[in-house]
């Protein structure tokens, strides 16, 4: 999808999406309005946005293999670190949303598809200390970086696997029982968030919540989230445009929500 569709999508999204007021079910409004549309500026959200200012000044520059292209073994290119923050780091409002759900659900295990140098994982860890938080990521370099930058900011409550998710994934689920929080974002092509998705499904339980980034970002994630949404297993599904979330609680009704965020 080139930039100007997106952004006239985006437009169609922002003129047509409902807020709370349209929407019906309990869960959904309580989640809108505790969670989803709290501005509350948070302490925790400055240290992590100082990290991340940082790093956006930061001409280090770095070998990368680039996972993003799907091969098994990847690409390399040399990126700078501000490069990276600039292009692969959720942006705060988005991070601060990951924080928000974190901070309310309180998983005890989470699994985060796609580290890069931890600003979306650390939000996490911030959010809620006792969760265990495992993190994937395919470059060995940002991945080494990324457990700098949990160090730096104290976060002792994150695991990182550097692999493939292709390679790691199955090795980690062949362990595990239940996720209760998985957020995939790595790899934004159909077939391998589908797969992603299906394999974290066995794993899921009537209160996980599944949060999946850039589900408009290109045709094939538009076709990846539809299919998502239809999946018998999935009740509640929350299309924020740059976010979906999706929810298997049997106590509520089928129904796919589109909210202006
Ligand atoms: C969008 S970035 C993650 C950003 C991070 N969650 C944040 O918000 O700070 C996606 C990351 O996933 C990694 N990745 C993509 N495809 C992968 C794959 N197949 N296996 C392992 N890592 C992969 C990339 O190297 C990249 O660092």
């Amino acid at each position: 999808m080139n930039k100007f569709q997106l952004i006239i999508n985006y437009l169609n999204y922002r003129f047509t999406a409902q807020t709370k007021y349209d929407v019906h079910s309990p869960f959904v409004f309580q989640l809108l309005t505790n969670v989803i549309n709290d501005k509350t500026v948070l302490p925790a959200y400055k240290e992590i946005e100082n990290l991340r200012s940082s790093l956006l000044k930061n001409k280090t520059e770095i070998l990368i293999e680039d996972f993003g292209a799907g091969s098994l073994k990847g690409n390399t290119k040399t990126k700078t670190l501000a490069e990276i923050a600039r292009n692969a780091a959720k942006p705060p409002k988005y991070a601060q949303l990951l924080y928000r759900l974190v901070k309310h659900f309180q998983p005890d295990s989470l699994l985060e598809l796609g580290t890069s140098m931890g600003i979306s994982t650390a939000y996490m860890a911030k959010a809620s200390p006792a969760t265990k938080i495992t993190t994937i990521e395919g470059s060995e370099a940002i991945a080494k970086l990324a457990t700098e930058n949990f160090s730096l900011l104290n976060l002792s409550n994150i695991k990182v696997i550097t692999g493939n998710f292709d390679v790691q994934l199955p090795l980690l689920l062949e362990n595990r029982h239940e996720f209760d929080f998985v957020f995939f974002d790595g790899n934004h092509r159909k077939i391998p968030t589908l797969s992603y998705f299906e394999s974290c499904l066995k794993h899921k339980h009537n209160d996980s919540v599944f949060v999946f980034d850039d589900i408009h970002w290109s045709a094939e994630m538009e076709e990846a989230w539809e299919i998502i949404k239809q999946s018998p297993e999935v009740t509640v599904s929350i299309d924020l445009f740059f976010i979906g979330l999706v929810f298997f609680r049997k106590a509520s009704t089928k129904e796919n929500f589109i909210i202006r965020f």
